[in-house]
């Protein structure tokens, strides 16, 4: 069976209409950059953003005005060098690296007197270890749940403001794909064991060696019916890559397993995914999914939320640190964190 769908609308434009359409264009050109510039504050002085080190050891280019010029975010100055310190504003730490020794907080140094220290996080608390070693240290929060002081999600829903995109779906060649690298996490394991006795599975991932490129990745999962996209931990608003850009970015159906259904809907698409705790047991999701994917009008309602909306992914550090200036008047001007596991 071949899936293809487009949304496409058909705009006749008459001789007449041109000049005022390519007017229009013209004008959403000029208007742009009024609409996308987000103050920090109304300040005019520059908040700096020191990042104490790169996430995973990764750095990337922090030349020019990165802020403004990437996202529109004005008066935004992101720096990493530690030279620049005492003149920071905001001092960012990401858990990560404190987590397993690879990097150490300068306790030693004396901390200006507006000067806030970040804590940073991407993962679910229960993956932190314990935090009760930084009690006292920390001013703000950045992670993405939505009780953060800076609230970084993985992706989010945005709606479309013109809506003449097209929109294909790739031959689908099978039924139900998981990409999975390590077999730690229980839950998701006794899942999917389940589930291949029902359906047939394909796995791919570095714990089954059939480790995918990066560039391979959205290709070979766009070949499939539905993706399943099990986070690793079972925790409040966690919801990660696997749901935005493997399943989303894709164009397959996710069929998540996660944090409850109530925390899904409040951030995804609507009719988007197939959540596991709709089921009483894996045989009728397995059932279920062979269902839908024999009946293309019911498969393809899937995909309904396309002609109004769109996602926005968040993959790049910078991006994230950058918002920290757009909330930067929200933020407590004065706060310390005595425990960070009330993210628990
Ligand atoms: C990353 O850091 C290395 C070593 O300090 C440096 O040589 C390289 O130019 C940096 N890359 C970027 C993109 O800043
Ligand atoms: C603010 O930071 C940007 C980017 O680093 C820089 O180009 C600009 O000159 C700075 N402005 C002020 C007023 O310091
Ligand atoms: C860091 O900042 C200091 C002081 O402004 C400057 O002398 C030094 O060259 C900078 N280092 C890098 C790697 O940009
Ligand atoms: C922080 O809160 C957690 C959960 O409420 C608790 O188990 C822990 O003992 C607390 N830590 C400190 C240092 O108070
Ligand atoms: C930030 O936290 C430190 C450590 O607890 C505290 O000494 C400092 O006053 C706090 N600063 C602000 C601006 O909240």
């Amino acid at each position: 069976m071949t899936l293809c769908w487009r949304f496409t609308r058909r705009l006749t434009i008459t001789p007449v209409l041109m000049p005022l359409v390519v007017a229009s264009i013209i004008l959403s050109f000029i208007r742009m950059p009024q609409i996308q510039i987000s103050s920090s504050g109304g300040s005019t002085v520059n908040i700096t953003i020191l990042l104490w080190y790169w996430p995973f050891h990764k750095n990337y280019s922090l030349k020019g005005d990165v802020c403004l010029q990437s996202y529109g975010i004005i008066n935004c100055h992101l720096v990493d060098n530690r030279s620049l310190y005492s003149s920071a504003d905001i001092v960012v730490f990401h858990h990560k690296e404190l987590q397993y020794h690879r990097q150490k907080l300068p306790l030693h140094l004396p901390r200006p007197d507006q000067q806030r220290w970040l804590w940073m996080s991407l993962e679910a608390p229960e993956n932190t270890g314990n935090l009760d070693k930084y009690a006292g240290i920390f001013n703000l929060t950045m992670s993405y749940r939505s009780d953060a002081d800076v609230t970084v999600p993985y992706g989010k829903l945005v709606r479309k403001r013109r809506d003449l995109s097209s929109f294909v779906l790739k031959h689908k060649t099978h039924l139900a794909c998981w990409v999975v690298s390590n077999y730690r996490a229980k839950h998701r394991i006794q899942v999917y064991q389940e589930l291949k006795r029902i359906i047939p599975v394909q796995v791919y991932g570095r714990a089954v060696k059939k480790p995918l490129t990066e560039s391979a990745l959205l290709p070979t999962i766009s070949n499939c019916f539905f993706y399943l996209a099990f986070e690793n931990t079972k925790s409040a608003q966690y919801i990660t890559e696997k749901l935005w850009r493997n399943s989303f970015q894709a164009g397959t159906v996710p069929v998540v397993l996660g944090p409850p259904r109530s925390d899904y809907e409040a951030v995804a698409p609507p009719h988007s995914f197939i959540h596991v705790d709709d089921f009483d047991s894996i045989d009728s999701l397995g059932h279920f999914l062979q269902e839908v994917a024999k009946d293309e009008k019911r498969y393809m309602s899937y995909f309904n939320w396309h002609r109004d909306n769109s996602i926005k992914l968040y993959t790049d550090w910078r991006e994230r640190l950058c918002t920290i200036c757009q909330v930067y008047d929200k933020l407590p001007i004065y706060n310390i964190y005595h425990n960070l596991s009330f993210s628990a």
